[in-house]
């Protein structure tokens, strides 16, 4: 019967640094094949006078050693516990990283923005399509076929009856058509198409936004005052708008309007070609023909048109010199203008 002493066992105890090595050290001497249970499991070869006392002996050194096994084994998880955490903390006072803002794109920025300012003063947003039938684009615009007025835009035909709308103004009749009698207030923002060679002003493919408004009463003055306020709106309470003559064959009068330049406040730069003003729609009376291509009578109705180039007030409203910029999307310039 070995003389069983637990001293030195505890003392490898204490240096046991994680779980892992506690584990040895419990296999060592409290495992099956340790030093003390092989003492246990040969009580019975021990002389029966002294098999008690040293049954005795072996099972306090036992418990010794359990309980010391389960004070060092809490010990140590609460230390590994305590590691993780420190590991892991988060300081709480620390400022977050910024998310980066999204941003709309300059020409759905400049739509929207003008929506709202017609929607305040209750008009509708509405949509048309983008392949026209070029009865709509021309013919019930009265631009009858060999008619000249077809050729001030270049077309992308589609087949003999069909192109790329070449301007937002079919959605005048197709808004009559679908209202049937006034009053009819709508705003049509959409891309238009036109074969032409670009350069920093001219795209092939831009937007433009349709505004109609048809009533029993309504007069330029009130299509100058509405104008005025979109100006205003857009660029500032001090824009100034200016209306010069202007042809249409679907408007008569027909009329052009510019606003102040913000560039240089009017006194003239290189943005206003040294002249204080821009264009940036065009505008007039429906003609009494149009009304009454769609069964509106004229003599009882009147109405009032316009369309503008949105990439031309974008243009304005951020400073850009170049109208491609708007089509290239590069994320660069986006990011600057938008
Ligand atoms: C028209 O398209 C007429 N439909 C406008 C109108 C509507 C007149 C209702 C009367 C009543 P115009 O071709 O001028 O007109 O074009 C209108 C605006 O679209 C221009 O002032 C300009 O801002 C823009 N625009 C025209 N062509 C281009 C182009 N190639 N690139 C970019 N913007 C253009």
């Amino acid at each position: 019967m070995p003389d069983f002493d637990s001293q030195p066992a505890l003392g490898d105890l204490d240096r046991t640094t994680d779980l892992a090595a506690l584990e040895l050290w419990r296999v060592t001497h409290l495992g099956r094949k340790s030093e003390l249970m092989t003492a246990l499991s040969g009580l019975g070869q021990v002389a029966a006078e002294e098999r008690r006392e040293a049954g005795q002996r072996l099972n306090a050194a036992k418990r010794e050693l359990e309980g010391a096994y389960e004070a060092r084994r809490s010990e140590l998880s609460q230390q590994t516990l305590a590691g993780q955490m420190e590991s892991e903390r988060i300081d709480v006072t620390l400022p977050g990283r910024p998310l980066q803002r999204g941003y709309s794109h300059p020409t759905i920025a400049v739509i929207q923005e003008i929506c709202g300012l017609f929607r305040d003063i209750g008009f509708q947003i509405i949509e048309g399509p983008e392949v026209e039938w070029e009865h709509y684009n021309f013919t019930m615009l009265n631009i009858p076929p060999e008619h000249p007025a077809r050729d001030l835009t270049d077309t992308f035909w589609i087949t003999d009856k069909m192109l790329l709308r070449t301007h937002t103004s079919p959605n005048q009749i197709r808004a009559m058509e679908r209202v049937g009698q006034p009053p009819i207030r709508v705003l049509v923002p959409g891309r238009c198409y036109r074969n032409e060679a670009t350069d920093a002003s001219h795209e092939s493919t831009f937007f433009q936004i349709e505004g109609l408004m048809v009533d029993d009463r309504t007069t330029m003055a009130d299509m100058k005052g509405v104008l005025s306020y979109m100006a205003r709106g857009l660029f500032g309470q001090q824009a100034r708008t200016r209306f010069r003559c202007d042809y249409f064959p679907f408007v008569e009068p027909g009329a052009e309007m510019s606003v102040s330049c913000g560039q240089c406040n009017g006194t003239g730069c290189r943005m206003c070609k040294y002249t204080g003003w821009l264009e940036i729609l065009g505008c007039g009376m429906v003609h009494p023909d149009v009304l009454r291509g769609v069964d509106i009578d004229p003599a009882k109705y009147s109405g009032w048109a316009f369309g503008l180039g949105v990439e031309r007030i974008a243009i304005l409203k951020y400073g850009v010199d170049d109208i491609r910029l708007f089509q290239q999307n590069d994320p660069r310039f986006l990011r600057q203008v938008g």
